[in-house]
C-alpha cells in the first residue's frame, strides 16, 4: 500500500501574524501544483486564522501545536478542539517532546488529547521519541512501545483513522544531529508493530509515521526515500519559505 507522505512544519513559538502572511506570500508560489506530498503548517494559535485565510484554495493545510481535552470552561489559557475546528484548523500536534519536557505532558495526557482530537474530526500528529540517555542505555524500544501503547489506550482502529505518528528522537531535535535512515527505519518499524498490536495489521499498514529531528533540505531526500518514513515534522528548517519548499520537493 502506498502511503502519501506528509511534510509538516512545526513553527513552535516563532512568527507573528504579519510574518505568517509574508511567509505564505513567498511559500505558496514555490509549492504551487505540488501534489505528491501533503503539506501541513502548524503555527502558534494566534496565526491560525491568518494561515487559514492565506491557505484557502492552495495545497497547504493548517494545524495547531496542542489542544486541551475539555470542551469549554474555566481553563485560562487553553484551547479546545471545537475552537480549532471552528477556526478551520484540520491538524493538531500532540505530545511534542517540548510539551513533555517543559509543560508537564505525560503519556496519559497525550492519550486524553488524542481521544478528543479524533472525536472532533481533527488529524492528530502524535509525537514519540527517546531522550539521549534512554538511547545510550539501550531502552529506546521500551520507551517507544510504552509511549505508543499508552497514547493509543482505549482508542479503536476506526476512531484512529485520521491519526499520524511522528518519531522524534529528542536528542535530534534542534541539535543538528539526525537519526540515520537506518535508525529511523528501525524505530518506525517498531512503532508500526505497536500500532498493529493495538489496532490490527490493516490499520498499521496504512498508518503514516513521520520522522522529526533536524530535518533540512540537505538530508530530506535520504530520509524521505526510506520505505518506512512517511513524511517529516520540521522545526527550524520550516521557518524560511525556500528551505521548507526544498524539503517539500525532496
Ligand atoms: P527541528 O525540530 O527540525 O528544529 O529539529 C523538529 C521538531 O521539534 O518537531
Amino acid at each position: 500500500m502506498s502511503r502519501k507522505k506528509i511534510i509538516a512544519a512545526n513553527w513552535k513559538m516563532y512568527k507573528t501574524p504579519g510574518q505568517t502572511r509574508q511567509f505564505m506570500q513567498e511559500f505558496i508560489p514555490l509549492v504551487a501544483g505540488h501534489t505528491r506530498d501533503q503539506i501541513v503548517i502548524c503555527p502558534p494559535f494566534v496565526n491560525i486564522a491568518t494561515l487559514v485565510e492565506m491557505a484557502e484554495g492552495t495545497n497547504v493545510e493548517v494545524g495547531a501545536q496542542n489542544v486541551f481535552w475539555e470542551k469549554e470552561g474555566a481553563f485560562t489559557g487553553e484551547i479546545s478542539c471545537e475552537m480549532l475546528v471552528g477556526a478551520k484548523c484540520e491538524w493538531v500536534i500532540i505530545g511534542h517532546s517540548e510539551r513533555r519536557q517543559y509543560f508537564g505532558e505525560t503519556d496519559d495526557t497525550v492519550n486524553r488529547r488524542l481521544e478528543v482530537a479524533l472525536e472532533a474530526g481533527l488529524s492528530p500528529i502524535v509525537c514519540v521519541g527517546e531522550v539521549k540517555e534512554e538511547r545510550e542505555a539501550g531502552i529506546t524500544e521500551d520507551v517507544l512501545r510504552r509511549q505508543c501503547s499508552r497514547a493509543f489506550r482505549g482508542i479503536s482502529a476506526r476512531k484512529a483513522a485520521k491519526m499520524t505518528v511522528a518519531y522524534e528522537p529528542v536528542w535530534a531535535i534542534g541539535t543538528g544531529l539526525t537519526a540515520t535512515p537506518e535508525m529511523a527505519n528501525d524505530a518506525h518499524r517498531l512503532i508500526r508493530q505497536e500500532a498493529a498490536n493495538v489496532f490490527g495489521d490493516d490499520y498499521a499498514r496504512q498508518l503514516r509515521i513521520l520522522y522529526g529531528g533536524s530535518v533540512k533540505p540537505e538530508n530530506a531526500h535520504n530520509l524521505l526515500e526510506q520505505a518506512e518514513i512517511d513524511g517529516a515534522l520540521i522545526g527550524g528548517a520550516s521557518l524560511k519559505p525556500d528551505s521548507l519548499a526544498k524539503i517539500v520537493k525532496w
